[in-house]
């Protein structure tokens, strides 16, 4: 029997599942499933991801300790992942006393062998916070195309990377101070002198995609290996490191060894040997992760694993990132979802399915067509597969299935015989593969019905035996399919063995015919998707995103006061547009103008000038409008701005719609348009007076 422990890469604490990290939670929950029904011993292990710096900050920003930010993350995250049907047999934490341990027993090992060396590093400190930064709080001019506002590693416009010391005018983003060079000492891993390990390790074929391995063969494995800064100086949210007082493991140091730690938690709650499971040839570790951390699971992670005599990974399955309809997943599109807002508007084994319709076994990126998800799931499982039991199982609920398999033309066994190939894809991960097959199988099965029409042969009592066979025949079909989705619609293969009478726990279940069993009262097993939930769905996040955006740097609450350089204070703006007439102030209070909140906001496609805006006022009332600043700002930095509009200006039918109001912004025109904006505290729907 296969001994098989399996993990999907630890989410970071210091944020919520959305639908791009499920790829990988679905994709290894579905493998897991499928090396059960196999008969396989199967350990799913997963945890919180909970140290660094993102997380100390948090913590106070929010005022709290650290522990008690990384509970509340992680119970969301359980949360959010039983929701979709992802059952873990352990979730811990990076933060716990097994880990402090195990990482103890890693740091051991590595100085044993000579693996650790120390040397003094650079780096950028803020005075202000008190703190080292992390390259991504640090931002300024891209040294090499002087692009501002760039963070410290690379840079957006022109693809460079570098260190963050190069960097033009420097600011840390934690406390908007200048940040200074300083020097500290930090630990060093030598991972070179493994090279010949790595090479053998990496380029077997035997544990990664070979895509991956002529990667790391061009990119790493051509060139001496660079030492990794596995230390960082207080302060620190992780472990302290034993043998140097002020030190901390770096993060991703101590996070994979979670791994092992969450497997020993699990191990010591079902009295299961820890050794037995991790150093132990005769079971195999399977690795899920995104392409993103490919670096890190492949040369650093064997390398401790190595060095501590731990089992090296079986295999490291590698997955590409979501887009959704083609893009990167946006806040302002709303196609940016969250696990919990998904869960709000459909129904979790849609994207299980959807999902698994298009993974295979390479890095390519997984494109989320909306119109196809919708399509897809009510074609595929509402229209091949549910529909076979939906015609049939009613009309055998009194007699139940016939005694004697009938005649199917062979449809049966081949479907059976089909169970290898489809095993096959589903353990290559080749799920694409696998779906395709069991829907090849359910066009079969569904023109058998078709062909026989059950539905007229109730109409003839004399027929009543052929209709117990053709409904034998098609219910026999359907739990064929209903076994080979199981990996990836649980729920619904417990729907179809409560319908049949009959438990569905094993993959050969799928190679022998249900025979005079009872078949129960036909239940709805799935809803048609609406596009209209999916509509729903985005809205909702578009909402959720604009609602938690944090304020705009131009309001005055949020940005440090203007430079002196800026200060222009010239006759000429009032020149160039030379003040009104007198007015009455009844005449004045006329206008409405209100606070309102930008929680949308889009570009007009055809227009140069355009930019569509739907502004809350509080409460239900929405307004939209279409205000000319497209040339001075994008939808984003909009988006979840406070600004004053005119709320009571009538109705005007532009070319690309109605207009109901209008944002109110001074200058001349073009790129140097300034929306306005009320200071901290004013909420949509105050009145301006
Ligand atoms: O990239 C991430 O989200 C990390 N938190 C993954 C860690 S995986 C493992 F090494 F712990
Ligand atoms: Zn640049």
């Amino acid at each position: 029997m296969r001994r098989i422990l399996v993990t999907s890469a630890l989410p970071y604490a210091n944020g919520h599942i959305h639908l791009g990290h499920l790829v990988e939670y679905i994709q290894t929950d579905i493998w897991v499933r499928f090396q059960r029904l196999r008969g396989a011993q199967v350990v799913y292990i997963c945890a919180d991801d909970t140290h660094g710096t993102a997380i100390m900050i948090r913590a106070r920003q929010e005022g709290r300790s650290e522990e008690a930010v990384i509970a509340d993350m992680q119970a969301a995250h359980q949360r959010d992942f039983a929701g979709f049907g992802v059952e873990f047999d352990h979730y811990g934490s990076t933060h716990s006393p097994a880990n402090r341990e195990l990482c103890g027993v890693f740091w051991k090992s590595l100085r044993q062998a000579g693996l650790v060396s120390e040397r003094p590093v650079s780096q950028l400190f803020d005075p202000k916070a008190g703190t080292f930064l992390a390259d991504r709080f640090v931002k300024g001019t891209c040294p090499k195309c002087k692009s501002p506002d760039q963070y410290g590693d690379s840079c957006d416009k022109c693809g460079s990377t570098y260190s963050p010391t190069e960097l033009i005018n420097p600011v840390s983003t934690l406390s908007g101070a200048t940040p200074e060079l300083r020097s500290a000492d930090h630990l060093f891993i030598h991972t070179e002198q493994l090279r010949p390990f790595l090479t053998e390790w990496t380029q077997s074929g035997d544990h990664l995609h070979p895509d991956v391995a002529k990667w790391l063969a061009a990119a790493f494995l051509a060139e001496p290996l660079r030492d990794w800064d596995v230390s960082r100086p207080a302060p620190y949210f992780g472990f302290e490191i034993p043998d140097s007082p002020g030190n901390y493991w770096y993060v991703w140091f101590d996070a994979p060894i979670g791994y092992i730690a969450a497997s020993r938690e699990w191990c010591e709650k079902n009295g299961e040997e820890f050794e037995s499971w991790w150093r132990n040839p005769a079971t195999e570790v399977h690795h899920f992760i995104g392409k993103d951390i490919t670096y890190f699971h492949t040369l650093f992670w064997p390398v401790m694993l190595k060095a501590s005599g731990f089992n090296l990974p079986k295999m490291i399955h590698i997955h590409g990132f979501l887009t959704v309809n083609g893009e990167k997943m946006s806040k302002t599109k709303g196609t940016f979802v969250r696990t919990a807002t998904y869960l709000e508007h459909l129904d979790p084994a849609y994207l299980r399915y959807y999902y698994a319709s298009k993974l295979t076994p390479k890095l390519d990126d997984l494109d989320m067509n909306l119109d196809e998800f919708v399509t897809k799931v009510n074609s595929d499982l509402v229209g091949k597969v549910v529909n076979l039991a939906s015609r049939t199982a009613r009309f055998v609920e009194s007699t139940g299935l016939a005694a004697k398999y009938p005649d199917d033309g062979g449809l049966f066994t081949s479907a059976a015989d089909a169970g290898e190939e489809i095993a096959a894809a589903y353990d290559a991960c080749d799920y694409n593969r696998a779906m395709r097959s069991i829907m090849a199988l359910a066009d079969r099965a569904n023109k058998y019905v078709e062909e026989r029409e059950p539905w007229n042969l109730r109409k003839d009592p004399a027929r009543a035996t052929e209709l117990q066979e053709v409904c034998t025949v098609a219910l026999n079909l359907f739990r064929q399919l209903a076994v080979y989705l199981a990996p990836v619609l649980p729920s619904f293969a417990r729907q179809a063995s409560t319908l049949l009478n009959q438990p569905i726990a094993r993959w050969d279940e799928a190679a022998k015919p249900l025979l005079g069993t009872k078949v129960s009262r036909f239940e709805h097993l799935m809803k048609r998707v609406e596009p209209a939930q999916v509509t729903a769905m985005i809205e909702a996040s578009r909402e959720e995103a604009a609602k938690n955006a944090p304020p705009a740097p131009t309001t005055a609450a949020a940005s440090p006061p203007a430079p002196a350089t800026n200060v222009n204070d010239g006759p000429e703006a009032l020149a160039a547009e030379p003040l009104a007439p007198v007015v009455s102030f009844e005449d004045f209070s006329k206008v409405d103008l209100r606070v309102a909140r930008v929680v949308a906001a889009e570009e007009v496609p055809k227009s140069k000038k355009l930019l569509r805006l739907t502004l809350s006022l509080g409460g239900e009332e929405r307004r939209n409008v279409f205000a000319g600043i497209k040339g001075a700002y994008t939808p984003d930095q909009l988006l979840g701005r406070l600004v004053i509009m005119v709320a009571n200006l009538e109705p005007r039918k532009m070319t690309f719609g109605l207009s109901e109001g209008m944002v109110v912004a001074a200058g001349p025109g073009g790129s140097e348009i300034f929306v306005l904006s009320p200071d901290a505290g004013a909420v949509p729907g105050q009145r301006i007076h």
